[in-house]
């Protein structure tokens, strides 16, 4: 008789946007009449730019014809697109990465899911606490995070690495040490970050201790201020000890297009083998290529035209961060992020829990946000607004906030 995968039985609860989706059909249902402001999954609002739109265009026409149709794509990526991120998102920054050290993907959600199938069972997992949930699930699906404890909320083999108010969100480097350290940063959900020196000390730490950075950098458009990194590899030494996730979801627009990279530096080596290697074996046997007018696509994100387009379309959002941001701060809420990610991370008012403010906010201004506990433990007590709405939502949803 056949036998499923026992780790899945492990994972607790519900998907948390899924229990918040329920939550808020069951409140649309009772108050037809009520006009809901959604501020709460991460999910862009603005069209695509016009120059990726073209690309795109242009590409459906291509496949028109037999002269120009494209089939199979290589399953590592166009080399088109492997250079032009190669030479705008690493040469242009003084990073020493390669085409062949860029694996183009459908997004970075799947990316961040699948790269722990590299590594071996025993590893000890650190993740910042709280952080998007996907690195620690992908963990549980394989069985390498332990058992879970319900009042705690944490796992057994999970290092966490607790990011509050207290340390700034900033993670400190764990007593215990690990094999795999979970980086995403700037850190969804608290919108928080660090500096370009403190990221150098992470890559250190990792070379000293012989352990992997898995750096998710999705929202590194967003970085307004000088002296954060815009990639883990301008750090002296994150060649030996560093992989890095992007996606194009949140700097284009990408959520329904679906793209996204992984860099395996060639220099990432463990027992003897290259892990670039082994991640190119794994893409190519279970991964048939991301589509060929979806790969121009990305292309056209890295014209001229395109980069100036989405330089506008990031700026929309972040005003909204700083409408968010700033009126709530002046409305007396205690209130982080918004300068280098589109996210508003903020103290819940009077003690309530994460979910206590979620039903308040949803019930008495009908704005949906995300309960801060849903990311990781140390989210309790914090909520997390996005800045992904419409300026004139945000700016009703703010007004509505304020009034309570
Ligand atoms: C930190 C982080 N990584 C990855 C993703 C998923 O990106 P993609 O749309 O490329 O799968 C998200 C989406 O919200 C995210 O917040």
């Amino acid at each position: 008789m056949y036998k499923i995968n026992e780790n899945y039985q492990k994972l607790p609860g519900s998907y948390l946007f899924s229990t918040i989706a329920k939550k808020v059909s069951a409140f649309a249902e009772a108050n037809p009449q009520k006009e809901i402001i959604r501020l709460g999954i991460g999910d862009v609002t603005q069209p695509l730019a016009p120059a990726i739109i073209q690309a795109m265009h242009q590409a459906v026409d291509e496949m028109a014809d037999a002269a120009t149709f494209h089939g199979y794509a290589p399953d590592l990526g166009y080399e088109f697109l492997r250079t032009a991120i190669a030479e705008h998102d690493y040469k242009a920054r003084g990073c020493d990465i390669s085409a062949d050290e860029i694996f183009v993907s459908d997004g970075a959600k799947s990316d961040s899911a699948n790269i722990q199938e590299i590594f071996g069972q025993d590893n000890r997992i650190a993740v910042c606490d709280p952080v998007y949930p996907v690195y620690v699930d992908s963990n549980v699906m394989a069985g390498r995070t332990g058992t879970y404890n319900a009042e705690t909320e944490t796992w057994s083999n999970v290092i966490y690495m607790p990011c509050t108010m207290e340390n700034g969100f900033v993670p400190e480097f764990p007593k215990e040490a690990p094999d795999i350290i979970y980086l995403c940063l700037p850190n969804n959900p608290t919108g928080t970050t660090i500096t370009k020196q403190q990221l150098q000390e992470w890559v250190d730490y990792a070379n000293k201790i012989g352990a992997v950075i898995i750096y998710d950098g999705a929202y590194e458009a967003y970085i307004s201020e000088e002296n954060v990194a815009h990639s883990i590899f301008e750090c002296q030494g994150a060649r030996t000890c560093a992989i890095e996730l992007k996606s194009y979801s949140k700097n284009a627009g990408f959520t329904g297009v679906r793209l996204g990279y992984t860099v395996v530096p060639k220099d990432l080596k463990c027992q003897g083998a290259s892990l670039n290697q082994m991640w190119a074996r794994r893409h190519g046997t279970k991964f048939n290529g991301a589509p060929y007018i979806v790969q121009r696509a990305g292309e056209a994100t890295y014209s001229p035209e395109g980069k100036a387009q989405l330089k506008e379309q990031v700026a929309y959002y972040m005003k909204n961060a700083a409408a968010i941001k700033n009126g709530l701060g002046a409305a007396g809420y205690t209130v982080f992020g918004g300068v280098n990610a589109p996210y508003i991370w903020l103290k819940t008012p009077g003690n309530m829990t994460s979910w206590e403010f979620f039903d308040y906010l949803l019930e008495q201004a009908n704005v949906v946000g995300t309960p801060g506990s849903g990311f990781g433990p140390s989210g309790e007590g914090y909520f997390r607004l996005t800045a992904f709405g419409s300026y004139e939502n945000t700016l009703a949803a703010l007004e509505r906030i304020r009034k309570l």
